[in-house]
């Protein structure tokens, strides 16, 4: 297990008065997203079938996972008494589906899968960064601040392996590149969309691009340059470049200018939703 558990969190000083209503909403969107982590420790299981020391390390990986799924969980449901997160998980799980079976990565090579994740850890980590800056109630803060340090954690774990990797496999910058990018554009799909529905969205009909906004327009109105700038130069390492030169901090200001375009121009329907 990992490094902190449910017990190591301080419930007892939960403030209902420091609570701030659109962040409830994402958090709830966010524990469906992470408990559901053991499906993707199987398909890494999967596809490093025959590397039992991976499979391990991908299980561990999965039971972290789940547990901050289970924390923010448990959160949710102080902050939301009428928010059910069982009951959730289980919408979640029956609306949002993808072949967790399949033997061989949708990246095409276990370097290209290691590289995805690395992006998904990459993202998370840089996610509760900003949501325990931007958090006021103190429980929510040390949840976050514990999960950061795990996404992050999570991120060496991949990336080392993908090292590993790419001394069997040939992946040339210019795919690393094509797959980092393609796994932060989909970011927009389903999943998030789907939790942020089954979390807070029970009596409408499901309309992805809607509950998208909703969910990436609070998301993203959280980051500051500062969270945005260690992203960046954590891709870089991961897909083979220099994380501190002039080509990382002109990326940095552009992804910066992006997020703050984006949550500039969701923020207007985010009074609808
Ligand atoms: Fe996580
Ligand atoms: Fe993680």
């Amino acid at each position: 297990m990992g490094r902190w558990s449910l017990q190591d969190i301080p419930w007892d000083r939960f403030d209902r008065i420091q609570l701030d209503p659109e962040i409830v909403k994402i958090v709830k969107a966010a524990s469906l997203v992470e408990y559901n982590g053991g499906a993707y420790a199987h398909h890494l299981c999967r596809i490093f079938h025959d590397d039992p020391e991976f499979q391990q390390a991908a299980r561990r990986w999965g039971e972290e996972e789940i547990q901050h799924g289970r924390a923010l969980g448990r959160w949710a449901e102080l902050a939301d008494r009428e928010f059910d997160f069982e009951a959730a998980f289980g919408r979640f799980q029956a609306g949002y589906q993808v072949d967790f079976d399949a033997e061989f990565s949708r990246r095409g090579s276990r370097s290209g899968e290691m590289i995805a994740r690395c992006m998904v850890e990459i993202g998370t980590s840089s996610y509760y960064t900003a949501l325990c800056d931007a958090a006021a109630e103190p429980v929510l803060k040390e949840i976050c601040r514990n999960i950061a340090a795990d996404e992050f954690r999570h991120y060496k774990l991949f990336r080392a392996n993908l090292l590993r990797c790419l001394r069997r496999e040939q992946i040339g910058f210019w795919r690393r590149l094509r797959i980092a990018l393609g796994r932060i554009v989909e970011a927009g799909d389903d999943e998030l969309a789907y939790a942020y529905y089954a979390a807070n969205e029970t009596a409408r009909s499901y309309d992805r691009r809607r509950c998208m906004r909703s969910y990436a327009g609070r998301a993203l109105a959280l980051y500051r340059e500062r969270h945005v700038e260690h992203s960046v130069a954590l891709i870089f390492k991961a897909i083979g470049l220099r994380p501190h030169n002039h080509l990382s901090h002109a990326a940095s200001r552009l992804a910066w200018a992006l997020i703050r375009y984006r949550a500039y121009c969701w923020r207007g329907d985010l009074t609808m939703c």
